[in-house]
Order: C-alpha cells, then structure tokens, then sequence
C-alpha cells in the first residue's frame, strides 16, 4: 500500500539514455525546426489526458469531470512509473493532430482489380499515419489464371504482394517509421510455392513478413504422409495434388534459410475467434494480432519486471491486478479516442472493441525470482501470470461492460453463446514490445535475455555494457570484476563462465543458450491465457537444420500455439522488424 501511495505522486519518469534518445528521435512533439516541444513527462501527460477524455463521452457533467480526473492520475502513474506502456502510436499521435492510436490493421484483398488497388490505397493511407498492415492473398486467382473481362490471364498473387511492396518503400509510417506488411497465402493456394520462396533472396519484397496459413488438413496429411490439394480460390476447382511433407519441407527451408516464411494455424485462429461472424485469414505484421478484414486493434502492454516484491519474494499481485484493470480501461478509452484511417475500420474496431494488453519484462522478473527461463518451474510461473493477467483483464471488461455496454458484435459471437457480457472481443495479445520495452528499460515482450552484457562503442573506445541488475548481483554476491564483465560483454551470455556461481549461471540465461523446444513451450505456456495471438521468436542455433525447423513447426502445433516464426543465428543480416532490443 505505502509503496502504491508514493507511485501515485510521481512526477516524472527515469529514463535510460537510449529511451530518452528514441523518444526524442520519434516521439516527442517537434517545431518546425525539428527540435523537441515538449519533454518526456509533457508526452506522457498528454497521453493520458487524451485517453481520460474518453471518460467525459460517456457520463455528464460532474461525474464525467470527476471520472476524468481519476483516470488521468491513474494513467498518468502507470506510465510514468513504467509499469504500462500503450503501443507506439498512441504514445506519438493521442493529444495531437494525427490522433491514430492503433498499431495493427488488418485489410481484405478482394479477386479483382479494384478490390486490389482500393486495398492499395487504404495501405498507404494507414502506413502514412503510424500502422502496419496485414493481408491475406489467399482470394486471389492464381497466376496465369482465366481473367474473364480482358480474355487475358492473372499475375497471381505473389505480384500484387510486389506492388504493395512497392508502394510501402514510397511512404514513411507517420513520417516516423517505415511501413511494415504481413503477407500470407493459404497453404491450399495453387502459387503457395512461388509464395514460399519469393523472400529466399534477401533483397525481395523487403516491406513484408511473410507467413503460410497452415490448416488442420494439411498437418494432418504432413503427419499420414499424404497428398495434398491445391484449389483455385477462383471457381473452387483442384489444379494440383502435392505430397503435404515435400511442402512442408519447403516452407520449413524458407524459414530455415532466412526466418521466411512464418506459418499461421489459420483453422486455430477460426476456432477461438471471438467474432465467428467475421472470419479471420491474416494478422498484424509480428503476427501477434488475429484480426477480420478491417479490424484493428491497439495493443499495450505491462512491464511485468517492476512487479517483483523482494518482501514477499513473489510478484505483488494486488499491484498487478490494480494495473491490469487500469490498462484495460486505458485501452478501452482508446478505442473510443482513436481517429481512424477508415469508415469500414471505424464500424469494424469498435464493432469488435479488440484490445491486447500484453507483458514486456518477463525475463527480467523471472531472473528476480530466481527461475530459469528453461525450467518446468519457468513454465508454470509464465502460465500462472498469464492466467491472473487474462482472468483481471477479463473481469475488468466485465465491468465495463457493466458501465458502458457490451461491444456492438456481441450478438453473434462465442461470447453471446456463454452468456458472458463483456466490452471486448478479446483483452490480451503478446506484442513484440521492440520500442516501448526500450522506453521503458526491461526486455522485450516474453522473449528471454538477448544478452546479459555486449560490447558498446562509446567516443572510440569498446566498453562493455553489462546487465545493471547482473552488476548489482555480481556485487552483492562477490564476484565482480572489471575482467569478467568484459568477458561476459564480449560472448554476450555467462554460459561456461566458471567465475559465475552455478546458480546465478542457470537463471541468467540467453536465448542463444536455450533450445528451440523450450522456446516452444513457453510461447505455448502464454498461449493457454492468451485471447489472440503470441509474438515470439523461436531462436535456433546457426548449426540447425530443417529437420530441427520441421520438429518446432510440429511441436508448436501440437502444443497449441497459434502460429510460429524461427529465427537461426547469423541467417540473416537484417530483418524487417527484430523483436530484440536492437529493433
Ligand atoms: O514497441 P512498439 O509499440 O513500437 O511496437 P511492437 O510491440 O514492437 O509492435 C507491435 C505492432 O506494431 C507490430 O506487430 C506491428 O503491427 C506494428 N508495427 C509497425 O507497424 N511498424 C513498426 N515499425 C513496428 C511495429
């Protein structure tokens, strides 16, 4: 309680210098000379002014007033106190001009030329104001297919990918950052082999993510040995029998080769659709988020490292419970703030009221606690967060719903089925947190360490920049010193490290030093209390094969997970969107 009272008086935020160089570089509002108007705390208060006012639209007067007054403090708090960070739109855009709040759309690709250029359009009106798109390709006639009107024939989907491709090099998200897409192809579509390959060359429609929608069928016949149909989309007819594990192999190569392409369990995603009336074929770009054509969805996520008690030796739940709830109004707000890019997204995001609050910091409180990443008791501490989170997130929903109304689709959806009256359609998502997790000091999203320590270049010389929690144990425990801090900078984990006691070894693990399978199972572990999708990198030794792609793919899907994207050591020199703190 103390400790909450003093959080609640806070009056500014302590920064790293690189949060401070980011937010500077693409957050804080600018003048026309391109110097920051307004300081870190000004961006946060603006912010939670904005996202307060929501507040006012829904009661009057002096309870509308009051409320605000409220919410401001406590939104203001949670974020000064970087223990909540809504996704990076809202930090640049709530309280200004643009005032597009969402980082994730998806958009439909219709079997025709408008269909395609109208899609083309909407593209670059959502990239100019700060978010990613999504896309499936899957409706449309494969290449060289009949194209009635012009007695011509198609180009296939793999092409129109090249033009919004193109198109997304010409406009900077916000003027901020650069567009990022998702492109994915049903794994039955007659080109699913020209799509699976076309990013094996690293200078190929770079804009792009690329996932395969993998369905029930298709592993099912990956697992018999089985052939595989793929059926024109066009008029529903079988152009080709494939064996389902040739191709399994070669989206696994892909994958193998360079990260490309992930894969997506679309009849999963069907399943555990909230909105069955609104089938979903895509995802945002880090494919966390599950969403119909023209939805979207804000994220934000909890930075789960400042919720360690050291009294109770065990995270502060009641702190936890309190912040969730909060968040979810936050969010809920944002949906209520947002401008949005389209009338059909308008109708859509607050048709559904998707939110996705998330976590950022997982490693960081597991080494707090003492459990290693790559442990059973790992798995089990990652499940039982994850379950209070969806469960908080899902009552404080309720609750909104009390006050304020179910969402507009309710009628129709799983949720009218269980007679479970909520505001949203889903409450949580696990995004990658490349930037807010860097604003707000912790690791990324669920991933594990990406380094305990690495070499810096500062004023030409190499320092090392060492963990400032492993200093403090280092410390605290009698083994620090300058030489090993060095040692530990310069191969990035403390594996091997005989200097290192046993027990501070096993709990400061890397992802380098932990085994696809594990990996695995804990993006599983948060799938179980998640409400739509997990963004996490699976990390594979540089000495990998496909055959070890091919396992985690089979192991990903039998373990429950949503979708699956790999990455082996050294596989590629840059990628469109790093879930590391490099990103
Ligand atoms: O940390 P931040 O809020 O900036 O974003 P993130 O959690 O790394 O990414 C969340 C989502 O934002 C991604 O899945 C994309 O949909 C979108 N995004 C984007 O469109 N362009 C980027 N450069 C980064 C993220």
């Amino acid at each position: 309680m103390e400790a909450r009272r003093e959080n609640r008086e806070l009056t500014d935020i302590e920064l790293t210098e690189n949060a401070l160089a980011v937010l500077r570089k693409r957050y804080l509002k600018k003048n026309d000379r391109g110097e920051p108007v307004e300081r870190p705390v000004d961006m946060f208060r603006r912010v939670a002014g904005n996202i307060a006012e929501a507040e006012l639209k829904f009661r009057d007067g002096e309870e509308g007033r009051a409320l605000y007054e409220e919410y401001y403090g406590r939104f203001l708090q949670m974020m000064l106190s970087r223990r909540f960070m809504p996704n990076s739109p809202t930090l640049m855009n709530a309280g200004r001009e643009l005032q597009q709040l969402s980082a994730c759309f998806v958009l439909p690709v219709e079997d025709s030329i408008d269909g395609i250029y109208d899609t083309l359009k909407h593209q670059a009106i959502i990239h100019k104001s700060g978010g990613g798109t999504g896309f499936a390709f899957s409706r449309l006639r494969p290449k060289n297919d009949i194209v009635q009107s012009t007695m011509g024939v198609s180009s296939g989907p793999v092409s129109f990918m090249a033009i919004y491709d193109a198109s997304t090099d010409k406009i900077k998200q916000g003027g901020t950052r650069r567009g990022a897409n998702m492109g994915i192809l049903r794994v039955d579509h007659p080109d699913i082999e020209e799509f699976v390959t076309c990013k094996n060359d690293n200078d190929q429609i770079t804009n792009f993510n690329i996932s395969v929608a993998i369905t029930d069928a298709f592993m099912e016949a990956v697992e018999k040995d089985g052939e595989f149909e793929l059926v024109n989309p066009r008029n529903g007819a079988v152009t080709r029998r494939v064996r389902a594990r040739e191709l399994f192999k070669k989206i696994a190569y892909g994958a193998w080769l360079n990260g490309e392409p992930g894969v997506v369990f679309i009849d999963r995603i069907n399943a555990d659709n909230p909105t069955p009336q609104f089938p979903i074929e895509s995802t945002n770009p880090c494919s966390e988020a599950h969403l119909p054509p023209y939805d979207s969805c804000n994220l934000g996520s909890i930075n789960l490292s400042l919720f360690y008690s050291e009294e109770a030796g065990d995270v502060d739940w009641e702190e936890l419970r309190e912040t969730v709830r909060t968040a979810v109004r936050f969010l809920d707000n944002v949906i209520e703030q947002n401008n949005y890019p389209l009338p059909q997204i308008e109708e859509m995001s607050k048709g559904n009221r998707r939110i996705g609050l998330g976590v950022m910091g997982f490693a960081d409180l597991l080494i707090k606690m003492g459990i290693p990443y790559d442990s059973e008791e790992g798995l089990a501490f990652a499940e039982r967060v994850m379950r209070f989170i969806d469960e908080e997130a899902w009552e404080a929903s309720r609750a909104l719903a009390a006050e304020r109304g179910v969402f507009a689709h309710y009628e129709g959806s799983r949720h009218e089925a269980r007679g479970d009256r909520v505001r949203n359609a889903t409450v949580t998502t696990i995004a990658p947190t490349g930037t807010i997790s860097l604003i707000a000091g912790c690791s990324g999203g669920i991933e594990p360490l990406y380094a305990v320590a690495f070499m810096r270049r500062q004023a030409d010389m190499e320092m090392p920049d060492v963990n400032p929690e492993f200093v403090r144990v280092a410390r605290e425990r009698g083994f620090y010193s300058e030489e090993l801090m060095k040692k530990v900078a310069e191969q990035g984990s403390v594996r091997g490290l005989e200097e290192v006691p046993e027990d501070v070894r096993r709990v400061w693990v890397t992802s380098h030093d932990i085994s696809p399978e594990w990996h695995v199972r804990m993006q599983a572990a948060f799938q179980k209390h998640t409400s739509m999708g997990i963004s996490k990198t699976i990390n594979l030794p540089n000495e990998a094969t496909v055959e070890d792609v091919e396992r985690a793919y089979r192991l990903a899907y039998s373990l429950g997970c949503k979708g699956i994207a790999v990455y082996r050591d050294g596989s590629r020199e840059e990628q469109v969107l790093s879930t590391g703190k490099t990103a």
